[in-house]
């Protein structure tokens, strides 16, 4: 956990967001003409309407770096001032290397790069590990970036799962606060304010992907128990964000924007509750983009920071719970 201190280095702070999605949307209908399912199922159950799917060319690099250069161009940031990327990922296009490498190439930045894999929670991770490289000194300006490809391990005979999953990629781009800004202290001063990671490795079987992902001869397709998986949702995510909110000494009155992992609007409802939060402080896209894994939260983030809802000096809270299970919140000041 990175949390704040009274002698703490100046705050990271998040300086562009950008985001990508597949031209190809499949409505819930298309679906069902391939398996038993309906619309309404899909509506009731989990508030997906439709979502985004890859073609061929859309890998998670390609992605990954459209919506890098996105969060680029969104700061003024040349490429060049990148000297670390992460791409949180379970959908890497090879095992390697990392699609963050891949992306340096791409984007002509330096510096060093990685993918973290931890599901659904990846963005959430990701964000914490940058984080603390930057107050370390270890890098000054970062890529931070969720992208996926869950169409490539579904099993699309699953009516359980193949609906719940689309793909896309988004990207903020984190920078270390000025040497010497005395600014990064107080709940008012923008940047991470504290992230919170937690894993529970005995419940790995609950949600995981089997066979091996690239090997045409045993592809791994993601397997779930979806009602355990979401009772887990609710009562961890709600103690993550009661975390952040605590070790910050805030509560929900203070948040003004929730942009939780988009798996199930059931689940998001139910977290804003807990918080207080009115409905239209909630950002929802798990309607239009379904649930793109460690890819949902800046997805979520560009749509409402593009459409002029969340402003800079908003306090935003994140959470997510994926795959591990592992799961996590953050808190950051625009
Ligand atoms: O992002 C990582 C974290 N993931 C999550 O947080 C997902 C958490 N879980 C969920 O969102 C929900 O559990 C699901 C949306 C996956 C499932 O909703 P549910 O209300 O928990 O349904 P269920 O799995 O208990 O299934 C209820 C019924 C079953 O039929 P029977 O056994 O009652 O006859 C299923 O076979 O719904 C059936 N069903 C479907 N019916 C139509 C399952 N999938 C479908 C479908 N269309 N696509």
């Amino acid at each position: 956990m990175a949390g704040p201190a009274a002698s703490a280095p100046p705050r990271t702070q998040l300086v562009g967001i950008g985001a990508y999605l597949p031209a190809r949307v499949v409505t819930n209908d298309e679906l069902a003409q391939r398996v038993d399912t309906s619309d309404a199922w899909i509506r009731e159950r989990t508030g997906i309407r439709q979502r985004h799917l890859a073609a061929p060319h859309e890998s998670c690099a390609f992605m990954a770096t459209a919506a890098a250069r996105a969060a680029l161009a969104d700061a003024g940031v040349a490429a060049a001032a990148v000297d670390g990327i992460i791409v949180a990922t379970a959908t890497p296009d090879q095992a390697f290397p990392a699609v963050a490498v891949r992306v340096q190439a791409a984007l002509g930045a330096s510096g060093f790069g990685f993918d973290i894999s931890a599901a659904c929670s990846g963005f959430i991770y990701a964000l914490s590990v940058a984080d603390g490289m930057i107050r370390a000194g270890q890098a000054r300006t970062m890529l931070v970036i969720g992208a996926e490809v869950y169409s490539r391990i579904m099993n699309w005979d699953d009516r359980g799962t193949c609906v719940l999953f689309g793909d896309g990629a988004g990207a903020v781009l984190v920078r270390a606060g000025e040497a010497g800004d005395a600014r990064g202290s107080g709940v008012g001063e923008p940047g991470i304010l504290s992230t919170h990671l937690h894993a529970q490795g005995d419940l790995g079987d609950i949600l995981f992907v089997d066979g091996a992902v690239g090997q045409p001869d045993r592809p791994g397709h993601l397997v779930m128990k979806g009602n355990e998986v979401f009772r887990h949702a609710v009562t961890k995510l709600a103690s993550a964000v009661s975390e952040a909110l605590a070790v910050n000494g805030l509560d929900h009155n203070d948040v003004d924007w929730l942009v939780p992992h988009q798996a199930n609007l059931r689940i998001i409802e139910a977290i804003g509750k807990r918080l207080g939060l009115a409905p239209d402080r909630v950002v929802v896209t798990v309607d239009q983009h379904a649930n793109t894994s460690a890819a949902s939260i800046p997805l979520a983030l560009a749509q409402a920071y593009g459409d002029g809802r969340i402003k800079r000096g908003d306090l935003v809270l994140m959470e997510a719970l994926g795959g591990g299970l592992t799961w996590g919140s953050a808190l950051v000041r625009l």
